[in-house]
């Protein structure tokens, strides 16, 4: 089991919020996100029995969602959307201040396992471009600088054990 008791819990306290059982699959997917970091086949599997639905049916819709990484991350997954307002407001020029900043390309992490880079489809924040998320927060209206200083704030409060201030 990858699942730990916790998790399991967690998800069937979900479970009673729904009168249909396949609702319950985006929270179990969250709550399994956060304690392992990432989703895999086993976990799927662990879903389904415990929610009691096919397995294909929580590997579909996790396999639709950018916020489940498949693959271990580093601690913070930083997401660029480079959809059509972030890309007009110059998401391809931040992706590649990151890609330098952090010393690594999309679909990479770095050496230090703090940051994953990944770019993805619109957030939905379209007024906002161009935007990033950072694990479960948004930060908008970026800029160069305000990407340093995101950055800075991650790695200390990473550093102190702290929540960032941002
Ligand atoms: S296009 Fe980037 S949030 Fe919508």
């Amino acid at each position: 089991m990858i699942l730990n008791d916790i998790s399991i819990a967690k998800i069937r306290q979900k479970m009673i919020c729904y009168t249909v059982r396949k609702s319950a699959i985006l929270p179990a997917l969250t709550v399994a996100c956060r304690q392992v970091g990432h989703l895999n086949n086993e976990i799927y599997r662990e879903i389904s029995v415990i929610l009691e639905i096919p397995y294909l049916e929580v590997a579909e819709a996790a396999s639709f969602y950018t916020m489940f990484p498949k693959k271990p991350v580093g601690r913070h997954l930083i997401q660029v959307c480079h959809n059509i307002s972030c890309a007009l407001l110059g998401a391809d020029s931040l992706i590649s201040y990151l890609e330098e900043k952090l010393g690594i390309k999309k679909g990479e992490t770095s050496p230090d396992n703090l940051f994953t880079l990944i770019s993805v489809e619109c957030l939905g924040s379209c007024t906002s471009a161009p935007m990033i998320q950072i694990d479960d927060k948004y930060y908008e209206l970026l800029t160069r600088e305000k990407i340093d200083r995101i950055l800075d704030d991650l790695k200390e409060s990473s550093l102190n054990g702290k929540e960032s201030s941002f």
